[in-house]
């Protein structure tokens, strides 16, 4: 099997405008990432992790959650968003009616850092895994959840609190920010705030003229 490198997508892995991917070029692209992240040394944060935290959801899907990095539950599931802010991240999905096919949920860091503290140097370069991981998902939207991962997907974005909520373009992809649901977890006011966006975004994905509905491959 070919072997990827970091920082360089294959030829055969297409941008999010590109044509569909095949299925079996979907897998053997995927599968060799996967192995890559796990066995990955690039930055310190592979020195104290039990599982390298990739992906959950489907592979096409229309909307990609993008969280900064694993906690305590994920990195010892080795799945992302499935502690507190994983149970607020799927009523919040419930709610707004998403099918499982639909959307797919990921983090910005694959490892977690030291008492969670989100570490920007292993974001930059933990980037060309996110890269290739969203050339193959190819979504058309992606939901920002927090403001490391809005300056990492949209750096000319307004500070987080002004941008959530509300839909942006960018590089050809729609961006719908959100806050942290972990930050939704430690106020009122930023509990009603992560409700009202949430809503609003269900809302704006329900919108009969979507022009980034795509066919399932
Ligand atoms: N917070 C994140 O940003 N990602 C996770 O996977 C869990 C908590």
């Amino acid at each position: 099997m070919r072997s990827l490198t970091v920082g360089e997508p294959p030829a055969d892995v297409p941008s999010p405008s590109a044509a569909p991917v095949a299925r079996d070029v979907f897998r053997r692209a995927w599968t060799e990432l996967e192995r890559e992240i796990r066995e990955c040394t690039r930055c310190p944060l592979h020195a104290n992790r039990t599982n390298a935290v990739i992906y959950r959801g489907s592979d096409a899907p229309r909307l990609v959650f993008v969280g900064e990095a694993p906690g305590a539950t994920e990195d010892r599931e080795g799945v992302p968003f499935v502690g507190r802010s994983g149970k607020r991240l799927d009523s919040a999905i419930v709610e707004m009616g998403l099918r499982a096919e639909e959307f797919g949920v990921l983090n910005l860091v694959k490892c977690r850092p030291p008492r969670n503290v989100f570490v920007r140097s292993a974001a930059a370069t933990c980037a060309p895994y996110l890269d290739r991981q969203l050339a193959l998902l190819r979504p058309t939207i992606l939901v920002p959840l927090g403001a490391e991962a809005l300056r990492s997907l949209d750096p000319e974005a307004p500070r987080i609190l002004l941008a959530a909520g509300r839909p942006r373009r960018r590089d050809g992809r729609q961006v719908f920010p959100l806050i942290h649901p972990a930050a939704s977890l430690r106020s009122r006011a930023l509990a009603e705030r992560w409700q009202a966006d949430v809503r609003a975004l269900g809302v704006w994905l329900s919108r009969p003229s979507d022009p980034s509905a795509r066919e399932p491959l």
